[in-house]
């Protein structure tokens, strides 16, 4: 397990704009952001609040306008795109929404691609590992048209997870499953990512995902804000409700068995 004190993800004042013929559309508003290595983090918001445009730039797919993004201590806003894909194979996995499965490549060869360019050597025997863990073990031969919805998006989390990258994003990695198949996906990125200690940041409409991670945070028309999750507020008040039950009456308990 990584230390959780580890920073793995820095941002300061970052801001995205796009230039439209007429005006200027900003995307992002100044925003702070800092990830702890094995951190879990849900980032929620209505449609249009610029989740996705967020979630590329931590990524390294996009680039701000202005403002920093440190990914491993990569100064990613000062690097071209092909030094950008560099980090991104060594440290990055990312399932998008719509899987993005290549057709033309069985589940195998999707689930292997990273890896191969990652020079991986052994990328077979962790392609057919990782289908394996994700079900999928008997299906490596099929093609993308072979397979359901959530089988592909099981390729995509197998795939996003083969270089065994320090930070996994997904894009609303359950959005278009049916709700026991977006919850079986659910516990497999959970499962994977504490297996390997992965750092996991995931855009979400499901509130119940979104609890299961261990912080959230709000997109509101490009306004990054912290959330008080849940999970945190339901915890503190069960530990009042136990002072509150426990405080006048420790000596009874302490003479129980
Ligand atoms: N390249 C672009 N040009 C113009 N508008 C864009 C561009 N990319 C995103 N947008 C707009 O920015 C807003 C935020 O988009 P997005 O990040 O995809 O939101 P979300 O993922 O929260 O639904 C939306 O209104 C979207 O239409
Ligand atoms: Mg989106």
């Amino acid at each position: 397990m990584k230390s959780n004190s580890e920073i793995i993800l820095k941002v300061s004042e970052l801001t995205k704009s796009v230039q439209l013929e007429d005006k200027t559309l900003v995307l992002l508003q100044p925003l702070n952001l800092s990830v702890n290595a094995g951190e879990t983090l849900a980032i929620v918001g209505s449609s249009g609040s610029g989740k996705t445009t967020l979630l590329s730039i931590l990524a390294g797919l996009d680039i701000p306008t202005s403002g920093q993004v440190y990914l491993k201590n990569h100064a990613l806003h000062q690097f071209n795109e092909e030094e950008r894909s560099q980090v991104r194979a060594n440290h990055v996995g990312f399932i998008f929404q719509q899987f993005l499965l290549i057709n033309s490549l069985t589940a195998l060869e999707n689930v292997m691609l990273p890896a191969e360019l990652a020079n991986l050597d052994d990328a077979k025997e962790r392609g057919l590992e990782l289908l394996s863990q994700v079900g999928l073990a008997e299906r490596s031969d099929h093609y993308p048209s072979q397979l359901s919805g959530g089988e592909q998006q099981r390729v995509a989390i197998a795939r996003a997870f083969i270089s065994q990258p320090d930070v996994l994003f997904a894009d609303e990695p359950t959005g278009n499953l049916d709700t026991k198949t977006g919850n079986h996906i659910a516990d497999l990125l959970f499962e994977l990512n504490e297996k390997l200690g992965t750092t996991l940041i995931l855009v979400t409409h499901d509130p119940k995902l979104a609890a299961r991670c261990q912080r959230q945070v709000q997109m509101d028309s490009g306004f990054l804000s912290e959330k008080l999750s849940e999970k945190v507020s339901e915890k503190a008040s069960e530990k009042e409700n136990i002072i509150a039950a426990t405080e006048p009456s420790t000596s009874s308990i302490s003479q129980v068995g």
